[in-house]
């Protein structure tokens, strides 16, 4: 299967909508990812599955030099295929591009499958917002991956 990853436009939002149904508790309203693609802090990215299927989404909020990764879900069909890794490596690649130096996130403290994906690229659990989550009630971990001592300086490098 072919997988490309492509900045999400409102012709993707049926499938996202159905993709964040099936993988949340307490999923996301159509008319919120439909703010999302009019925000202007914000970038969405879709994995296309073989030219033509939404099969996963992320997105985050970037302002200055920080950026926050709001969410990121690939189908239950579509899982353990390597398509997170995919978004996530594109996500990383547009803070390059936009110079950002830190990106953080939320995650369930029991959602052991993100936080090992979160984790392979560097991210680190750095604090913890009690009861964050609701269905069921939950901790969350704030992870952190700091990208101006690594990448993002040898990118700058690169450049100058
Ligand atoms: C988290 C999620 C996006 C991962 O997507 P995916 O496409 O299945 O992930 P990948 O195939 O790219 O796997 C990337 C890494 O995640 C981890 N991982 C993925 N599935 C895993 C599993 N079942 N068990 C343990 N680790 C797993 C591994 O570290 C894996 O790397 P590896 O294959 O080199 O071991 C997906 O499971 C999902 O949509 N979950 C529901 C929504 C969710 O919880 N989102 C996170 C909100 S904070």
């Amino acid at each position: 299967m072919e997988i490309r990853i492509v900045p999400m436009a409102f012709a993707h939002l049926d499938q996202v909508v159905e993709i964040d149904n099936r993988s949340f508790s307490i999923p996301w309203f159509r008319k919120m990812f439909f703010d999302e693609l009019m925000n202007e802090h914000a970038r969405y990215f879709v994995a296309i599955a073989d030219e033509k299927t939404p099969v996963g989404y992320i997105g985050m909020h970037v302002v200055f030099d920080e950026a926050y990764v709001t969410n990121i879900a690939v189908s239950p069909d579509h899982r353990r295929l390597g398509i997170g890794k995919k978004l996530l490596s594109r996500i990383l690649e547009t803070c390059r591009e936009m110079d950002v130096t830190s990106v953080t996130l939320e995650v369930r403290v029991s959602n052991e499958v993100a936080i090992s994906l979160y984790r392979s690229f560097g991210f680190r659990p750095v604090g913890k917002r009690i009861n964050y989550y609701r269905n069921p009630t939950e901790d969350a971990y704030i992870m952190l991956l700091d990208i101006s001592d690594t990448d993002s300086k040898r990118f700058g490098k690169l450049r100058n």
